[in-house]
């Protein structure tokens, strides 16, 4: 049904070669006329054409209007797209349900015992994690509770967790309510940085240096790999190092890394991480999450575990004894058996980017992102503030961008975008959020959402 992409057509570039852009975009004024917009198609759509990733965009189902017009969908960061083959694989599973009843356990086409195993390997690859680092199992902040229960031991010294200030209120809410549910309070022990004054993005070297100002009271250092807002992309590696330099664990946040960027959890050693998968994963809203664990813990009989039969080793768990017995890594996390319908469309979501292979996918995702950063440069030139750094390195594939005219401006252009056929997000207080997917976006794609956001920036009315 949906072509396989050849990885082998896309040679693995050591580093991505130079973006060959199209023609300067002159800052003053924009030109918006027609023949403008009609000559950037050209170039966009000869992108399209030479895209070897191009045929992985006929696997994913492609919103529509009432008209039946396709929507330009620049929304993956928060709801990645249906595989097509996603109905299939949730309705093979209802199919075994009623077939087999019970015994689709063992039965099912995908044995259901083992349905949670088989996504294991795909997602350690993803991560750059070993297969046993990586646990299949209910949502982000749910996980994000489970490992904090593990890694955040506060003791006499050390009881603080150091996060990023503006960071996903889950995130908050799961560190603020484990520093309560030690009994310590969240007023004192949550140690959240802030970027500099006039500065909307963290440097790097300042969370080094928070980390070694604070290193001594640190339980745990709580990170994410992408920022949510902003779009920035963090060094994973040196976050890492300069929190095991102090003497403490770190915590990774991968809801809007996984699938977007490259990742190296393992190499990186970080000390655990949580993800949910619907954003870049595709695998529909709600989808069953995941969780790394660092090998070097997996023996650390010290480290309290929060337990249910599913961590249980495979082998024995049938048998259903008092005593529990961990499952070998990081399936020990495990508690409850795993929900088929909610895991079944990863089973169509994460060939997919082994089709595509992970260099290409970057590579294509740099272009498409640069193509928009240069487009919404150029034609709102004035009328918005890109927040997500330039540098292609320190970002994955969403563009955030503030609109100068203010928060309701940003709620008028977000609305006149989604009447005309543009889905993005808006954020408070006036972040337009934007994200070209590699899987299935196109050069045609970009041009268009940007086109119509700048229009819209002009439109009488949306003036703060
Ligand atoms: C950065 C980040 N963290 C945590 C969450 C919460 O995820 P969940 O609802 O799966 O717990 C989200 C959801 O969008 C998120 O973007």
């Amino acid at each position: 049904m949906c072509p396989p992409a050849s990885k082998d057509s896309v040679p693995p570039p050591a580093r991505p070669p130079a973006l060959s852009l199209p023609l300067s975009l002159p800052h003053a004024p924009p030109d918006l006329s027609l023949s403008a917009f009609e000559q950037q198609l050209q170039w966009a759509r000869a992108q399209d054409e030479a895209d070897p990733l191009a045929e992985l965009r006929a696997c994913f189902a492609q919103p529509r209007a009432a008209d039946q017009t396709p929507l330009v969908y620049l929304c993956g960061h928060s709801l990645g797209l249906a595989p097509l083959a996603a109905r299939a694989r949730v309705e093979a599973e209802i199919a075994d349900w009623e077939r087999l009843g019970v015994l689709g356990h063992e039965q099912a086409r995908t044995a259901w015992l083992d349905y949670a195993e088989g996504l294991r390997a795909p997602l350690a690859a993803l991560t750059g994690a070993l297969t046993s680092e990586v646990v299949v199992m209910n949502s982000l902040t749910v996980n994000l509770h489970l490992l904090l229960a593990s890694f955040y031991r506060p003791d006499a010294q050390r009881r603080a967790i150091l996060m990023e200030a503006g960071a996903f209120s889950s995130d908050r809410h799961a560190a603020a309510t484990q520093i309560a549910w030690h009994g310590l309070a969240a007023g004192e022990e949550l140690i959240e940085l802030a970027p500099r004054p006039g500065e909307a993005l963290l440097r790097i070297e300042d969370v080094e240096a928070a980390i070694a100002r604070h290193g001594a009271r640190l339980a745990l250092v709580l990170w994410p790999a992408v920022q949510y807002l902003s779009g920035q992309r963090f060094d994973v590696a040196r976050v890492v190092r300069a929190a095991h330099a102090a003497g403490c664990p770190v915590g990774l946040d991968l809801a809007h890394a996984i699938g977007n960027v490259p990742l190296a959890l393992h190499e990186d050693a970080a000390d655990f991480a949580v993800w949910c998968s619907y954003k870049y994963l595709n695998g529909g809203p709600g989808a069953i999450g995941g969780a790394f664990v660092h090998e070097r813990h997996f023996h650390d009989e010290a480290r309290p575990r929060l337990a249910g039969w599913w961590g249980h080793e495979p082998r024995s768990r049938f048998q259903l004894r008092p005593e529990f017995s961990a499952a070998t890594g990081a399936a020990a996390y495990a508690l409850s058996n795993p929900p088929i319908l909610s895991a079944a469309p990863l089973r169509a979501a994460l060939p997919l980017f082994e089709a595509a292979g992970l260099p290409a996918l970057r590579r294509k995702s740099a272009g498409l992102t640069a193509y928009l950063e240069l487009l919404l440069g150029a034609l709102a030139h004035g009328l918005l503030d890109q927040i997500t750094p330039h540098d292609p390195e320190q970002r994955g594939c969403q563009l955030s961008v503030r609109v100068r005219a203010g928060p309701a401006a940003a709620r008028s252009v977000w609305r006149t975008l989604g009447a005309r056929g543009v889905v993005c997000d808006v954020r408070d207080p006036d972040v337009l959020r934007l994200a070209p997917v590699p899987l299935y976006n196109r050069y045609e794609d970009v041009l268009r959402g940007a086109w119509q956001l700048c229009l819209a920036l002009r439109e009488p009315g949306t003036a703060a």
